[in-house]
């Protein structure tokens, strides 16, 4: 995708071959600051950091996380390590713990010397994947839109998103935002409500840093204003992504999202998950066994901002003596899921559906 002009993936190889570089993250929307990763540690604080985040993207830097491990320190050991410690970086999305086990079946039975080529080359082929299936869903999930467009002739198709699971979340196009782009290049009017996603903003500052470099039309809501929103009729469809989906199509996403699909379920809004096969995990039954990552209380006790002045601020906003809790995502059961959006097409969240569509997938 493009940034000031120029085209972008989230993650790419330097020129040297081994060096690889991502968006810092935290930095957006204030700044706009590359990074390079050159070995193992680096790999893992990027993740665990969320210098990269979201879960097709958190994938592919773990893939390459393996690949600089493999320039490190080819052995038998240090391959198990690497794989041991990306994969702990985050719990919840499934996608991280797929590509290290893609990596790890790979090369395990290659000699040490023939292992750092065939990581670039495989951590490589997870990233041109990633973008193959995301525009894959882009297209279904056009048809969706397109649909809207043509009962509202002359009407922008309004459509609403949490968190980021846009081309930043991934290694291009995004997931939830693959329609969105692809239908506002088709020429459909249409209109992105962006959820802030409190505690860590993702909607505020990378949704809304995506849209606005994309020129589409967006507005940025307070979280709690969804169900108000929905309620006033105002909006056609939600779209969200999904860290990880269970064998029954529950949907494991950013915290918040289950609220959404309440209050779409409320409102006839269709709620739709875009979820690339890798983010779906068939050896979990439902979403009750997903681990939730709980994160840093100093995530919802503390904000970031940046001054009219130009500095970028981290201030506190709860009393002094205030605990918080934080859990990173919820699960948003099945029977409030519209469809899921996968690179095979729409299918029903259930367990027969999904096994249908992903027979190869399916466990025992
Ligand atoms: O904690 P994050 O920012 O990694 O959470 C990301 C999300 O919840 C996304 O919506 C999800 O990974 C889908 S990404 C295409």
């Amino acid at each position: 995708m493009r940034v000031g002009g120029q085209d972008f993936r989230s993650i790419w190889v330097e020129e040297d071959g081994a060096t690889v570089a991502i968006i810092d993250q935290t930095q957006l929307p204030h700044r706009f600051v590359t990074r390079q990763l050159t070995s193992l540690p680096q790999a893992v604080s990027a993740i665990a950091d969320m210098w990269v985040r979201g879960a097709p993207l958190i994938g592919a830097t773990a893939a390459y996380g393996v690949a600089i491990a493999m320039a490190e320190d080819a052995s038998d050991a240090y391959l198990h390590e690497a794989c041991e410690k990306l994969i702990a970086a985050r719990p919840t999305a499934i996608n991280l713990a797929w590509a290290v086990n893609e990596m790890h079946r790979l090369l395990a039975p290659l000699i040490p010397s023939e292992r750092q080529a065939a990581a670039y080359a495989a951590a490589a082929a997870i990233c041109d994947e990633d973008i193959a299936m995301n525009s894959a869903i882009g297209d279904h999930g056009l048809e969706i839109i397109r649909a809207i467009a043509a009962k509202k002739p002359g009407e922008p198709v309004q459509i609403m998103t949490h968190c980021n699971a846009g081309w930043l979340a991934t290694v291009d196009w995004g997931t939830a935002t693959a329609p969105i782009y692809k239908a506002h290049e088709e020429g459909i009017a249409l209109h992105v409500f962006v959820s802030e996603t409190r505690p860590r903003n993702q909607g505020a500052s990378l949704t809304a840093w995506e849209l606005s470099n994309h020129g589409v039309p967006h507005t940025l809501i307070v979280d709690n204003s969804a169900g108000h929103l929905m309620s006033m009729g105002g909006i056609d469809m939600v779209i969200v992504g999904t860290d990880r989906t269970t064998a029954n199509g529950d949907v494991c996403n950013k915290i918040g999202t289950y609220l959404k699909a309440l209050a779409a379920k409320d409102n006839d809004v269709p709620f739709y998950v875009a979820a690339p096969s890798p983010s779906i995990d068939f050896e979990l039954a439902d979403g009750s066994h997903i681990p939730i990552e709980t994160r840093s209380a100093r995530e919802v006790t503390h904000m970031w901002g940046r001054s009219d002045q130009g500095e970028l601020l981290h201030v506190r906003i709860a009393p002094d003596a205030t605990q918080a809790l934080n859990h990173g995502f919820d699960v948003t059961p099945a029977r409030l899921v519209s469809g899921l959006i996968t690179e095979r097409g729409i299918v029903a969240a259930n367990k027969d559906a999904l096994a249908q569509m992903f027979p190869e997938r399916v466990v025992g």
